[in-house]
């Protein structure tokens, strides 16, 4: 069977209709491990309960940032171990396609998910973080548009440049904030501020005046 191209990020969620045109090119479907839809889960219950034997799974990172290779197998395992009646033979390519153009090398090396891989738990993700803020991301369709990916990069880098971490301050991507005409929106809680039009400059911005120095930036507050 043709391998499924999986979206490991909101940014490969964005990058959607790239995504279809390649599993379309080899008469394949696409699933997404957070955010989008079908999930990863969901695809392989539709594949296997359609009759399907072996199903590749191919690993998609588009955008910038994404969680480890290793979920993929964890999600895929987790998946494999609750299904009910027959399973098929699931293999995940070892390393994620940074290009859809190389979704061919990747299924050189191919890896059996066999059970045995960890679950869906770990010690480090038990207790909330001890985070003081909360940053939220707008990455609904009109902040998508307006350049919100190159937003959340960019306060990423600025955050780790400043050594703010998930117990200083924690990301959130969300949906649609609701004033859309300020795009990109981000929110800061609980201090209630919210900007906008929140580029790169703008976001650096605010990770250094406000998430650091406690100052909001004023000149892309908006009103409350
Ligand atoms: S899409 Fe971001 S506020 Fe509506």
């Amino acid at each position: 069977m043709s391998p499924v191209p999986v979206g490991m990020s909101v940014s490969d969620v964005d990058r959607r209709d790239a995504l279809l045109a390649e599993a379309r090119s080899r008469q394949a479907s696409v699933a997404f491990l957070q955010m989008g839809d079908p999930s990863l889960s969901l695809e392989l219950t539709r594949l296997a309960d359609s009759g399907v034997s072996s199903i590749t799974l191919v690993g998609v990172n588009l955008g910038p940032l994404a969680p480890a290779h290793s979920w993929l197998r964890r999600i895929a395992a987790h998946w494999w171990r609750e299904r009910a009646g027959e399973r098929p033979v699931v293999t995940v390519a070892t390393r994620l396609v940074t290009s859809l153009s190389s979704v061919d090398d990747v299924l050189l090396d191919l890896k059996p998910i066999t059970g045995s891989e960890p679950g869906l738990t770990s010690a480090a993700r038990k207790d909330v973080t001890g985070h003081a803020r909360q940053v939220l991301i707008c990455r609904g369709p009109r902040c998508t548009a307006a350049g919100s990916e190159d937003t959340m990069r960019a306060l990423i880098l600025a955050m780790m440049e400043a050594g703010l971490g998930d117990d200083d301050v924690l990301v959130t991507h969300t949906g649609c904030q609701f004033p859309c005409n300020r795009a990109p929106v981000v929110s800061v809680q609980p201090d209630d501020v919210w900007y906008g039009a929140v580029d790169p400059a703008a976001a650096a911005m605010i990770v250094h005046d406000h998430l650091v120095a406690g100052s909001p930036v004023e000149s892309h507050r908006l009103p409350r």
